[in-house]
């Protein structure tokens, strides 16, 4: 996810730009960059860093048209000549992109070949190659041809020099107008520029735009005019830059889809292609991390036995750093979104030290993590800005399934056939978040029933173990509800003495699960103790419905799956319970998003 944004108009464009970006930050901010027509002229400064890093370097350009962009990164890690805008060979075009393009490989090898120099390692600098190619005058359709070109997402804002005009597209990727008097704006949302105009056009999928400073005109992927009625936005820039939802962590949950989206895109070619992990000579295998990334670790455990029939260990990072280092397994597989948590870091070292292959799953290019390890496989959640991890969990379960999938091809434990049916599986694993989000309200009334709890049960079996140890994980941290997550069969060997009717337990129970029956029986004698229980389970399950007091209901998904509709289940109720009871919900008391000391 990144920040773009253009100006067109009467005012100086590099200080609405800069504005605007700074605006944007909360999309990326590893590297930024602007674009200014310049008397006649393009001019481009661009660095690696936060914007603060480029605004020490950016002249007091005088022109009326540019375009500005801030990066997350996802392909080519952070650096001055990674970051965009990007310019034409002949320096007369500019791109910006926020977005992945998945066939850029086979397009820079042709771009090449016919001449373009590259100056980076993105996937965006085929853009401005192919614009250039394609550009005969009319910069408007010369975009236009030039997604034609493309597989994968996008939102494209472009400029020529000596021009005014500003043309963009999208697929997949947010991208707003703002009308003006005698200016026009563009950006990735209305954050950009509501301090000049509330007044808006969002431009759907396969649309290009035209902008100056006197008109905007859009067209359909036909090549036709469209006429739209602008909105008026009624929201403060803080309130556009969650996009309309009350927190963060909301708006993050409902991001899943296509954090998940993004994941897929591309992984799928590295785990089919054995683009990652082309050694698969090891015996075994051991998962470090901390907090949620443990919890996503102890799935990964689940996949890679239930896939790859590999033995897997799991051990905290906190304590891995320290503890006697037996023979060590000779892959170790390292999980941390930030790619920055301290005890990771040094789990890391250590077991390089012990002579141990290692691969980090992070969400962060260029994070520490990344010169740490001998390979990284990257989730592309995009920047999280609530301290509780929510869409980078769940990209965090699929990368484990990738690699637990890759695993069992090259090692012969999955077929060919299997390898595609469990790959198809998880291709609808954004369809299956998506239609848990489609009853966020119904999860959000059942969660009423937590609310005034001072304790909290989450219990669960096989791969729902550790789904419901991160429920807990995501009610205690922002609710301050004390909450724990216990595997069912524990129960009668401790914890059962805890059980009342003051203490609410939340248990899941998957159909077609081998342990649905047990988990059954475990909620009957949580029920025998008058303890209410709010069930998570298949939709139209009539038999787990009758023993709980109120149900939240999931798509019907192959169990081994489960974690990722259940965890956005959890996640929704701890949002909900934890904003009823006032709590500050995008940065609880006493946690930092990153945990870099010990
Ligand atoms: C989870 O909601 C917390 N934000 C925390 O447990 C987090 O998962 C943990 O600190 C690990 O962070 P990392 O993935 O960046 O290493």
């Amino acid at each position: 996810m990144c920040g773009i944004n253009g100006y067109s108009g009467h005012r100086r464009a590099a200080e609405v730009i800069m504005e605007g970006l700074k605006r944007l930050e909360y999309r990326g901010y590893d590297s930024a960059g602007v674009a200014m027509v310049e008397d006649g002229r393009l001019v481009l400064v661009k660095r690696q860093g936060e914007l603060e890093v480029l605004k020490g370097v950016v002249p007091r350009f005088e022109g009326r048209t540019g375009l500005g962009h801030t990066r997350w990164a996802t392909c080519g890690r952070p650096s001055d000549r990674n970051a965009h805008p990007f310019l034409s060979c002949d320096g007369k075009l500019a791109i910006v992109h926020n977005g992945i393009i998945e066939n850029y490989t086979v397009l820079k090898t042709r771009l090449e070949t016919e001449g373009h120099h590259f100056t980076s390692e993105t996937d965006t600098e085929v853009l401005i190659h192919l614009l250039e190619g394609h550009y005969h005058g009319d910069l408007r359709q010369a975009l236009a041809d030039t997604v034609e070109d493309i597989q994968g997402t996008y939102a494209i804002a472009a400029v020529c020099e000596g021009g005014t005009e500003i043309v963009a597209a999208r697929k997949e990727n947010p991208l707003v107008v703002g009308l003006g008097v005698n200016e026009n704006f563009l950006a990735s949302d209305v954050t950009a520029f509501l301090s000049y105009t509330n007044k808006v056009l969002y431009i759907m999928d396969g649309e290009t735009v035209s902008l100056t400073p006197t008109g905007v005109k859009v067209y359909d992927s036909q090549g036709e005019l469209v006429k739209r009625e602008p909105s008026l936005i009624t929201w403060s820039a803080e309130d556009a830059q969650k996009g309309g939802f009350e927190h963060f962590m909301l708006k993050e949950i409902f991001e899943g889809p296509n954090a998940i989206h993004n994941t897929m895109l591309g992984a799928l070619d590295m785990i089919e292609n054995g683009e990652i992990l082309s050694r698969t000579d090891f015996q075994t295998v051991k998962v470090v991390a901390c907090g949620s990334s443990f919890h996503a670790a102890m799935v990964g455990k689940y996949a890679l036995e239930e896939f790859a029939g590999v033995p897997t260990t799991l051990e905290l990072a906190s304590e891995y750093r320290y503890s006697p280092g037996a023979r060590e397994a000779p892959l170790v597989i390292l999980i941390t979104q930030s790619g920055e948590t301290a005890d990771t870091l040094a789990a890391a070292r250590e077991a390089r030290r012990r002579g141990c292959r290692t691969l980090a799953v992070t969400n962060v290019v260029g994070s520490t993590i990344t010169r740490e390890v001998d390979e990284v496989m990257y989730t592309r959640a995009g920047p999280e800005i609530g301290v509780a991890a929510t869409k980078t969990f769940l990209t965090q379960l699929l990368a484990m399934y990738l690699l637990s999938i890759r695993i069992g091809y090259a090692k012969g434990t999955l077929s060919h056939d299997s390898m595609r049916g469990a790959l198809s599986s998880l291709r609808q694993s954004s369809n299956m978040v998506q239609s848990v989000l489609n009853h966020v309200h119904e999860i959000e009334e059942a969660s009423r029933m937590i609310d005034s709890a001072q304790h909290c049960f989450f219990i669960g079996r096989n791969i729902n173990y550790p789904t419901m140890l991160e429920g807990a994980l995501k009610l205690k941290e922002i609710s301050y509800i004390h909450a724990e997550g216990f595997a069912a069969g524990e129960l009668k060997h401790g914890p059962l003495a805890l059980l009342d009717s003051s203490t609410p337990v939340i248990a899941v129970a998957i159909k077609g699960d081998h342990t649905y029956e047990k988990m059954l029986a475990n909620i009957s004698e949580v029920a025998a103790r008058d303890s209410p229980v709010l069930g998570v389970g298949s939709e139209g399950d009539t038999e787990l419905a009758r023993l709980c007091e109120r149900m939240i209901f999931v798509p019907q998904v192959k169990p081994v799956f489960s974690p990722i509709p259940v965890t956005v289940a959890l996640q929704i109720l701890s949002y909900y319970v934890a904003k009823r009871r006032g709590c500050s919900i995008d940065k609880p008391k006493n946690l930092a998003k990153s945990v870099t000391v010990e």
